[in-house]
């Protein structure tokens, strides 16, 4: 199975840091749905977290059955990227993460993020005082890991050559977005790129990254580019599911830990299969759960609020279920509102039976209950 360090993964499929969107809650539901090897925080700022900002607390944020979690940290190479490293030790991460790969201005602006691939030289000297400092701080426990992107442009690709350095440097993990930092999320990952990177290390395992959105395309992305496991961003806030479903696509093809998987093929195809529309439902509510668990209530009703676009892209025509969530004046009304949907989708026996995918591009426009 795939390692990070000392640490061992039960899968290959890891959740992405997805600025805005993998917070605590949002971690656990994915994990609670199953597949994920190890899940990240968004990008949090070195000085935001020493300082004890009330965003980045949140944002690092951790509770039983988060685990391993990873917390990555952006910052540029004269920032107290060392001491912040042990701060996310001393705050429960099982990896810290560098991100080298961020576009957005307010990070990249600061000489963080992708900027850090336009001056590789001082990226591995601010590497090798971070992997220094978290080694003396775990004794060697907590594995320092890195995702980049392929370059700063088409001129400037130095994933391959800054990935060899970076392992030399004690870096444990590379994941690779296959995209340029121009490129933002433009065209396609080149997938065979990210197979560059993989040929440039000699031993640490390279995540490949980018346009992974159904569980064949990690299977796909594994097979093209020999990489060790795949990262997920942002199906994953569609379909949280993903992970179960890519985790088992990758066994069922013989690329997991195949001496289990073989005996466990029916259990496997199962996890595979579409999530039938109730499922989905009771998935959303559980979303709401979790984030009236762990995130400011107000915040919490307005973040939902945000995200149910997002579900609606893998469930088809459920107008009314996403007005009533987006009008719901807060969490109880919310959570009563998908309650009357669960009720209904149990007792529909296509809904509550037939998987998404064998419906085409949604469900029918008379499965929705408003509709009459
Ligand atoms: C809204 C959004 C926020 C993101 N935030 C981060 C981040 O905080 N740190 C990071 O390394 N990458 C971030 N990314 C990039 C993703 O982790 C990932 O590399 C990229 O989306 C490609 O993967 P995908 O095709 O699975 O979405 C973000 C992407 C999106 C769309």
């Amino acid at each position: 199975m795939l390692s990070i360090g000392p640490l061992q993964l039960q899968s290959r499929v890891l959740l992405a840091p997805i600025a805005g969107h993998t917070d605590l809650a949002f971690r656990l539901l994915c994990r609670e749905l199953g597949g994920v090897g190890c899940a990240y925080t968004d990008l949090l700022n070195s000085r935001a977290v020493l300082a004890g900002t009330s965003k980045s607390m949140v944002l690092a944020a951790t509770a039983p059955g988060d685990e391993p979690f990873g917390m990555q940290l952006y910052g540029a190479p004269h920032d107290p990227l060392p001491e912040a490293a042990c701060w996310a030790i001393d705050h429960g991460a099982a990896v810290v993460d560098i991100n080298m790969g961020c576009p957005v201005d307010k990070v990249a602006k600061k000489n963080g993020g992708s900027l850090l691939l336009r001056d590789c030289p001082s990226t591995l000297e601010l590497v090798d005082r971070i992997v220094a400092a978290v080694d003396r701080h775990s004794g060697g426990r907590i594995p320092v890991t890195a995702k980049v992107r392929l370059g700063w442009d088409e001129d400037s690709i130095v994933a391959p050559a800054l990935a060899r350095d970076l392992e030399a440097a004690g870096i444990a993990l590379v994941t690779v977005h296959g995209r340029t930092t121009v490129q933002r999320f433009k065209g396609c990952a080149n997938w065979d790129a990210i197979g560059e990177v993989v040929a440039a290390v000699r031993r640490i395992p390279v995540i490949g990254n980018g346009d992974v959105v159904g569980p064949d395309d990690a299977v796909r992305l594994i097979r093209h580019s020999g990489c060790a496991g795949v990262m997920i961003a942002r199906a994953a806030i569609r379909a949280p599911w993903l992970f179960r479903q890519a985790d088992a696509a990758i066994r069922l093809a013989g690329l997991g830990d195949a001496s289990s998987d073989v005996n466990d093929r029916h259990r496997w195809e199962a996890a595979r299969a579409e999530p039938t529309l109730h499922e989905k439902i009771l998935t959303i509510r559980r979303h709401i759960d979790l984030c009236a668990n762990h995130l400011d209530v107000r915040g919490a009703a307005e973040l939902m609020r945000q995200r149910i676009s997002w579900y609606g892209k893998s469930m088809g025509h459920v107008k009314s279920l996403k007005e009533s969530i987006r009008t719901a004046a807060d969490l109880e009304s919310m959570q009563a509102a998908v309650d009357e949907w669960i009720e209904w989708a149990a007792s529909d026996p296509e809904a509550s039976t037939t998987p998404m995918a064998s419906r085409g591009a949604g469900p029918r426009r008379d499965l929705d209950p408003s509709v009459s």
